[in-house]
């Protein structure tokens, strides 16, 4: 009997989760994780035949329909699913018609898909349609990103900037730079649809005074994406802490020698 309990899957969803909380990013419940799966990839598993529970959506999710998704659970903490990965998160389907979620397995204790969900489903979507290859969006709460919230402009291409000069692997890992949605209340269709919008040109999206969503074709990938960001930002405030004199950088030059080195197209309304 193959069970998805000890997949791959599941193991690298708790090797992700625990890493992010050790680093700081997701005190309590804080940050999310969804991870979609095809049919053809579960059908070896003999755990998956029935529908346990179903959940609403809120919104028309038709155009992932038939796609499962390996989620984190609301209000669960990412500090816990290493050790309980069958309560703190569950695998889902999304039906026919979009409006609805099927649980096959995971949340057994009653818990329900991240209240991020519709973030996830309509990032998953857009992304999607520029990258076949999609497959996982993040969320957790970085600090030091978190703090350039307050402390730069909410502009895309200066923080974009700020973050390509803060070490030379930034421009190499995100060389379209970082999206900046408005502040607005988390966990609703709103802010789903204005992350999602951003992701059709970025990877990363910032959410003011809250954190960031991270999309990707794998778990390692997007999560090496998120600790690229953050280190960036961390060496800014370590820069600040030591006094905010910068006495050299990386000149724009430098930088597009950097994107030739390394055969990537640095987004030209940051970079000309
Ligand atoms: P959930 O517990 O519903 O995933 O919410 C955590 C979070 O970070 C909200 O933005
Ligand atoms: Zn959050």
């Amino acid at each position: 009997m193959t069970k998805f309990a000890d997949s791959k899957y599941v193991k690298a969803l708790c090797d992700i989760t625990f890493r992010s909380y050790d680093h700081g990013w997701d005190e309590r419940n804080g940050g999310n994780v969804s991870l979609r799966l095809t049919a053809a990839e579960l059908a070896e598993f003999d755990d998956l035949t029935e529908v346990k529970r179903t959940y609403d959506l809120g919104f028309d999710a038709s155009e992932l329909a038939g796609q499962y998704f390996l989620v984190t659970g609301s209000g669960r903490y990412f500090r816990n699913v290493i050790k309980r990965p069958e309560l703190d998160s569950g695998l889902v389907k999304i039906t026919v018609d979009g409006s609805q979620a099927e649980l096959y397995w995971g949340f057994e204790d009653g818990a329900k898909p991240t209240s991020e969900f519709p973030t996830h489903l309509m990032s998953h979507i857009a992304r999607l349609k520029v990258d076949p290859n999609q497959r996982v969006v993040m969320h957790c709460h970085p600090t030091n990103f978190i703090a350039l919230s307050f402390t730069q402009a909410l502009d895309e291409r200066k923080l974009s900037r700020l973050l390509w000069q803060m070490q030379a692997e930034s421009l190499v890992v995100f060389p379209e730079g970082v999206g900046i949605i408005p502040y607005m209340t988390p966990g609703t269709n709103e802010i789903g649809a204005k992350t999602a919008a951003k992701m059709a040109d970025y990877r990363v999206v910032m959410w003011p005074h809250h954190g960031i969503f991270a999309v990707g074709a794998d778990l390692d990938e997007t999560f090496g994406l998120i600790e690229t960001v953050e280190k960036a930002a961390l060496i800014y405030s370590q820069i600040m802490a030591q006094g905010g004199q910068i006495k050299q950088r990386i000149t724009d030059d430098q930088l597009k020698e950097l994107a030739q080195a390394f055969d990537v197209e640095a987004n030209p309304k940051f970079l000309a």
